[in-house]
Parts: C-alpha cells; sequence; structure tokens
C-alpha cells in the first residue's frame, strides 16, 4: 500500500481478528502464532484480563491526563514493578527505544553527579555488545551492533561504542572509571539471534560497572515479563543491574515502556531531567496493570517454564532429525534455530502451512510465541517447522 512508508518489507495476507494464539486473515485462514506481535502478545488475542481493563478504563472516559497530574493507574503500575524488583522508582515510556534512550541519560545524570566519586564532565560513554539491539534512535542504533541499519544515519550519538562480550582485554580498555557511565546489555539478546548471555559474563560486567562507576542497565525489552519463565529475566541470573529496561509485552499491544531504576540513580534524578508527554498514561497503565497481574502469577511463570522445557524437548529432537539445523538454543518461551542456510524461505514456507514465525538475523528463526500458548499447539506449530525443514 503506497500510502505507507515503505520502510516495512510486509507479506502474507491482511489479519482481520486474533483469538487464543491464532490470527485470522481477511479469506477466514487461521494461523498458529509463534510470533505474537514480535514478543508483545503475551496474552495472546482476545485475553479477558486485557478486555475487561480496557472497557473499565474507557468507561472512567480519561485516556490521558498529561504528567502535570496525578492519577492512580500509572502510580500503581510504577508500585507493582517497584515492590517485585530491585528498584526504587519508574519511569514510564512509550517504546523499548525510548527506555533505553532514558535510562542512558539518568546513567550520564547519575555517574558524573557533582557529589558522587567521578564528578567529571567527561563521563558519559555507553558501552554495548557485539549482537545487541537496543532501538532504531540515534544513541540507542548507536548501541545497536547491526550495520544496514547504522551506517545509513551515521554520525549516530557519539561516545557510544560496541564491543565483544568474551574479550577481558576490550572489556579493560571500553570501561573506565573516567569515561563510563553506562554498559547496556540484554541477559538474552534477541534481535542478535537469541542468545542468552553467561550468567558469569553479566557477574563480571557487574564488577566491572562496580569498579568504574558506571551503571549497568539490563535490556528486557524483549527477554523480560515472564518471556523467558520468570517476572525479569535477572532473577535467573543472579546479577542484579541498576537499571532495567521493559516494553514490548508491558501493556498488552498498546504501546508503552518503562525503565526501572535503583535508589542511588533514582536519587540523584531531579524534576525535570527527563520527561514525555504521553508516558505511563491511566488508559495504558490500567492495561498493564491487568497484563502484569496475569503473568506474574507465580502459577503462570511456572506454567512458561514448564512449557518451555517442553518447547526446547520438541526443538532439540527437531535437530536430529533434520540436518539443515545447526543449533537451538533459548529459555523459557524464547527460542532461536539456527540454521545452515538463510532462514527467509523457511518462513514463506511455514505462513504457507499456516505456521508464522520470524527471523532473528539471516540464519536463526525466533520463536516467541504468547506465553498462553499450550503444549498441543506449540506441538502443532514444531510439527509444521518439522515438515518445513525437511
Ligand atoms: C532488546 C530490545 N531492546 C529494544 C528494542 C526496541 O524497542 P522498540 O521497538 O519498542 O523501540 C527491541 C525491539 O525489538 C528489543 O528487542
Amino acid at each position: 500500500v503506497e500510502a505507507l512508508l515503505p520502510v516495512y518489507a510486509r507479506v502474507g495476507p491482511r489479519f482481520v481478528a486474533g483469538e487464543g494464539c491464532e490470527l485470522v486473515a481477511e479469506d477466514g485462514t487461521r494461523y498458529l502464532d509463534f510470533v505474537a506481535g514480535i514478543a508483545v502478545n503475551a496474552l495472546g488475542y482476545g485475553h479477558p484480563a486485557i478486555r475487561r481493563a480496557m472497557i473499565e478504563a474507557l468507561e472512567w472516559g480519561l485516556i490521558h491526563t498529561s504528567n502535570l497530574y496525578r492519577t492512580e493507574p500509572g502510580e500503581r503500575l510504577a508500585e507493582w514493578l517497584v515492590e517485585r524488583s530491585f528498584a526504587a522508582s519508574v519511569f514510564f515510556s512509550n517504546s523499548g527505544g525510548e527506555a533505553n534512550e532514558g535510562a542512558f541519560k539518568l546513567a550520564r545524570r547519575w555517574a558524573r553527579r557533582p557529589d558522587g566519586p567521578h564528578a567529571n564532565p567527561g563521563k558519559y560513554e555507553v558501552v554495548a555488545f557485539r549482537g545487541s539491539f537496543h532501538g532504531r534512535l540515534f544513541a540507542t542504533l548507536a548501541a545497536t551492533d547491526r550495520a544496514a541499519y547504522r551506517e545509513p544515519f551515521e554520525p549516530l550519538a557519539p561516545g557510544i561504542q560496541i564491543v565483544p562480550l568474551n574479550d577481558a582485554s576490550a572489556l579493560d580498555s571500553a570501561i573506565t572509571p573516567e569515561r563510563t557511565a553506562a554498559v547496556i546489555v540484554e541477559p538474552v539478546q534477541g534481535e542478535g539471534g537469541v542468545r542468552a548471555v553467561a550468567p558469569e559474563v553479566l557477574s563480571d560486567l557487574r564488577d566491572r560497572c562496580d569498579r568504574a562507576g558506571a551503571a549497568l542497565i539490563f535490556d528486557e525489552v524483549q527477554c523480560g515479563l515472564g518471556r523467558t519463565g520468570s517476572l525479569f529475566a535477572y532473577e535467573q541470573t543472579g546479577v542484579v543491574p541498576d537499571m532495567l529496561t521493559l516494553a514490548k509485552p508491558l501493556a498488552g499491544g498498546l504501546p508503552m515502556g518503562a525503565i526501572l531504576i535503583n535508589e542511588s540513580i533514582s536519587a540523584a534524578i531531579k524534576s525535570g531531567d527527563h520527561a514525555t508527554t504521553f508516558g505511563g498514561g491511566p488508559f495504558v497503565a490500567s492495561v498493564a496493570l491487568a497484563v502484569l497481574e496475569t503473568l506474574g502469577q507465580p502459577e503462570f511463570l511456572a506454567a512458561v517454564r514448564h512449557k518451555g522445557e517442553r518447547l526446547g524437548k520438541l526443538l532439540r529432537d527437531l535437530k536430529a532429525a533434520r540436518p539443515r539445523v545447526r543449533e537451538v538454543r533459548g529459555r523459557g518461551l524464547m527460542w532461536g534455530i539456527e540454521l545452515n542456510e538463510p532462514v527467509a524461505p523457511f518462513v514463506e514456507a511455514a505462513r504457507n502451512k499456516n505456521l508464522l514465525i520470524c527471523s532473528a538475523g539471516p540464519t536463526v528463526i525466533r520463536l516467541v510465541p504468547p506465553l498462553v500458548i499450550t503444549e498441543t499447539e506449540l506441538e502443532r506449530g514444531v510439527g509444521v517447522l518439522r515438515e518445513v525443514l525437511a
């Protein structure tokens, strides 16, 4: 459609409805959805909790007030997140990229605070890693390791470098008390091919940030909020960040992001340091509360872990049966199937058999189904993959 800027290579049918873990096309064909709006629709389509929250919120007539005034849903949502995490405060944004961009600002403000140990104006750098994806804005793009996304738009924000994760001497020179304000890492890299970062590596980054007076930021935009079987991915790593960013599933498909901020950084931030018109408005926040109250239930998270184990088993069997599969890896309901060849034809072949999957880089199929998926649906989907990868 020419009226849409051609930045997306949209493919396949137009969808008109959704139900559970299926999308329905104009001609009535149903597609089993292992994409979930790119790890957004954690509760699938038409979930009663989301429906109820939206209808109630609409009945108040209060969609937006601006952050000049107080409203209850955003306050309750922030309290919910603070009670269940390391955070002392929360800032709401409208996307994952904005959450990361905001975290960089807060890190700079804190790292070189006048009463802190490194009151040096040159302490503003951000360190990110090979395989990372943090967003498409100028600073988050500078922290994103994808040449094709970056090069047409250079120069990007200065002071941001990308280094290998497992290279001690590169880390020694990149993370310094004089220059580094923040280190940002996805505990499980998403776009970079579904790769969990080893807990020892995260723990090493924690030590380096402590020594350098830099903020350790975990980008859990994709791997957070139940995706890997715990509310936050960091809970499974033994490492606690200084800030953590969220978005994708947070408000059930409405645009919303969040920065979870520890006490020390919260204390360094002043009124006016950061802002956004829409962030944390009463409508989105009401829906987010309904999402979190559903996926934050211990039984819900246990079910994600259980189904994740089942999916892992199905995928290991798939690998054993299909030589074009080089590796399968994942955690909870976030899995990558690395092939020995480009995945694009298989993504299309799966769609032709009514299964939606997406890629994470040229040779990795990414599976991020709704967290409410059933074991039967997982089996059905992997059955299709088996046919397609034959
Ligand atoms: C880990 C991670 N961070 C940040 C982003 C950017 O989020 P958004 O597209 O909402 O700006 C994404 C999006 O895919 C992501 O996967």
